[in-house]
């Protein structure tokens, strides 16, 4: 009975509550959805991302989410859209579609707006309005590549809820920045890289106590300093991620980097293009960095960093490091076994753009977890068998699924390379490899990507390459390849011609005419151009279903 009398009662409140929020509901709708089609006249909308913004409901248009009860707008998700038809070895074809125009002030209609994203769009010429500092509910704002310019406004300050904050890779957002940011106490993440700030990094960011991630720098076209009178740094305690890349006078500020290296919790540090010197580093001594343990990826390129040395202060500091990024540097000579054995989670190691001799690469044999590992552009002018032989006969060999040689100097032909037993891809192109690849070259048994375009290769392809049946591209463009191509699509019509996507062999002087293709079931791409192909196309001959040339 008395249930009863409980459910009577709140069936009636909940008529009430339906009756009276329903009207609210209408009133609340239509002032906001009267925002959003006064914004939409405003914004250039080339490609119709907004064209389910007609129908009575907008809280069911595309983008807009409400709340249940109420039927207030509390998100608005607008980023603009890349969609990449990817085609394997780096050729893609990326369509953008985006908003651009201006940002109508009608917005501020949206009191209860909590998340709002625009990032990826083009507002190129536009400022970040100040008017987004009166959406006090925000809790997270996205703004990141959309080229704003100009100064951030001081007004997104007053947005006291924010926890996230993203302003990155706008490139044209400029001035300093605002020490108001410092009001931003719950501020979680704050993103202001690959923009033209310049002065110091305002102190008062010391103030954000609960930030985890900070990205500061990655500078467009100027350097950002920091202040290093007093330790705001040390405040943020709670900090996973810190980059603090092209800081120009962090060389001179040693108080910086003790600083950091007390932060407790520190997963990803970069330090990219501060002008550290191997004297710089290796006066901080290991046993001091309290992230020892935590860290994970570490980032230095772009310094000026020679001796190995810091390879062995890198494993003395860190020793859970899964990514370390020495790129850009001027390291050269060999590091000792110390490193390989103490690295015992490191998976991409980038070394390009160093001066390393092919002789360096035997004291990375024994990181027994490796994937990948580039590098790219340094001073490699060995035989590619030997750079390899010795390499090979570490741990590494079983590990690695990625190697990069690309712009070295190495000479000689391609060796047998089936000992790296979990290789997919390997890059060898712009070196001086030549003569005819032996007939007895095996690639790993798991191969997917073989480029070695931009040598000297002479003669065809083994047969060995068609009987790699994971192979999916195959980039042997420009060498001094002859044989007949119909020679050559018969080596690699082993159980590789049901797996090959792309295929280039553009610029050499192969001979012959086109042959029959249809085998080669998944062809998509195959470049043939600037060779000595001659003849007729025969009648018949059939191409793979899906090839576009
Ligand atoms: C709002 O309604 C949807 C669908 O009825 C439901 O899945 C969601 O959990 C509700 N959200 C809240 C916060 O009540
Ligand atoms: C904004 O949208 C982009 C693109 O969908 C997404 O990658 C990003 O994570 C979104 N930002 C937030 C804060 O959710
Ligand atoms: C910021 O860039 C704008 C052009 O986008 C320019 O007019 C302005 O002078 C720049 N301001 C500063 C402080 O560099
Ligand atoms: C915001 O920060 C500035 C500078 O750090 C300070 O002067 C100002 O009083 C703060 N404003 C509010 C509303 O807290
Ligand atoms: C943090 O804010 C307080 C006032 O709230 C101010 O006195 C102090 O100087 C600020 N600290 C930093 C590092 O900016
Ligand atoms: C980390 O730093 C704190 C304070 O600076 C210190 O008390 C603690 O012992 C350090 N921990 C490690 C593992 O170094
Ligand atoms: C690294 O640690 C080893 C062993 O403790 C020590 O001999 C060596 O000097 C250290 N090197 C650097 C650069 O810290
Ligand atoms: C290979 O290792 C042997 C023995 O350590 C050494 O003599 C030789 O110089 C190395 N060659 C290359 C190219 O690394
Ligand atoms: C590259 O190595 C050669 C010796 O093989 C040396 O003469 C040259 O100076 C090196 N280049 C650089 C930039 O270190």
């Amino acid at each position: 009975m008395k249930n009863r009398k409980v459910i009577i009662f709140m069936f009636v409140l909940s008529v009430v509550l339906h009756v009276a929020y329903g009207q609210h509901h209408i009133r609340g709708i239509a002032k906001e959805r009267e925002a959003l089609l006064q914004f939409k006249a405003a914004i250039v909308d080339h490609y119709d991302m907004l064209s389910s913004w007609t129908t009575p409901d907008c809280c069911q248009w595309e983008g807009i989410r409400c709340t249940n009860l109420t039927a207030h707008i509390i998100s608005l998700h607008l980023p603009g859209q890349y969609s990449e038809s990817l085609f394997l070895g780096g050729h893609s074809v990326v369509s953008w579609r985006y908003i651009s125009g201006e940002i109508h002030k009608s917005l501020m209609e949206l009191r209860h707006l909590q998340y709002f994203n625009l990032s990826f769009n083009d507002f190129r010429d536009t400022n970040i309005p100040e008017f987004l500092g009166s959406l006090t509910n925000l809790r997270y704002l996205d703004l990141s590549s959309s080229y704003f310019s100009g100064q951030i406004p001081t007004q997104i300050s007053s947005l006291s809820h924010l926890k996230y904050l993203n302003l990155a890779h706008n490139y044209y957002l400029n001035g300093s920045i605002p020490p108001q940011l410092g009001n931003l106490s719950r501020l979680e993440y704050l993103d202001l890289s690959g923009n033209s700030f310049e002065g110091y990094i305002p102190s008062q960011l010391g103030n954000l106590s609960n930030l985890h991630q900070l990205y500061l720098g990655r500078r467009y076209h100027s350097a950002l300093k920091i202040v290093t009178s007093d330790q705001w740094l040390s405040n943020l305690n709670s900090l996973t991620h810190l980059y603090l890349d092209s800081i120009s006078n962090f060389n001179s500020s040693p108080s910086c980097l003790r600083t950091i290296a007390k932060l407790p919790k520190l997963r990803e540090l970069s330090l990219s293009e501060c002008g550290l010197s191997d004297h710089f580093l290796l006066s901080f001594n290991p046993s001091n960095f309290n992230f020892s343990t935590s860290l994970s990826v570490l980032h230095l390129s772009s310094n000026s960093f020679t001796q190995p040395m810091v390879f062995q202060w890198v494993s003395n500091t860190t020793s859970n490091l899964v990514e370390l990024d020495l790129s850009w540097n001027l390291l050269e000579g060999s590091t000792s076994n110390h490193f390989g054995l103490a690295m015992n989670s490191l998976e991409h190691l980038d070394l390009s753009y160093n001066v390393f001799k092919g002789e360096d690469l035997k004291s990375f044999m024994n990181i027994c977890t490796l994937h990948s590992l580039y590098m790219d552009r340094n001073n490699m002018t060995e035989d590619l068998s030997l750079i390899l032989h010795n390499f090979s006969s570490g741990c590494v060999r079983y590990s690695l699924q990625k190697l990069s040689l690309v712009s070295n100097h190495i000479r000689g032909s391609v060796p047998d390379l089936s000992v790296f037993s979990n290789l997919n891809i390997l890059d060898l192109s712009n070196n001086l490899l030549s003569g005819k690849i032996p007939e007895g070259t095996r690639l790993p048994s798991h191969l997917e990507q073989l480029l070695i375009k931009s040598n000297s290769l002479e003669g065809g392809v083994p047969k060995s390459f068609g009987s790699t049946c994971t192979l999916e591209l195959l980039d042997l463009s420009d060498n001094k390849l002859s044989e007949d191509l119909a020679v050559m699509f018969n080596h690699l019509s082993g159980c590789s011609r049901y797996s090959l996507q792309e295929l280039s062999l553009a610029y050499n002087q192969i001979r012959g005419s086109i042959p029959d293709l249809s085998a080669f079931s998944n062809l998509k791409t195959l470049y043939l151009y600037d060779n000595q192909l001659s003849g007729k196309i025969p009648e018949g001959t059939r191409l793979p279903s899906h090839l576009s040339c």
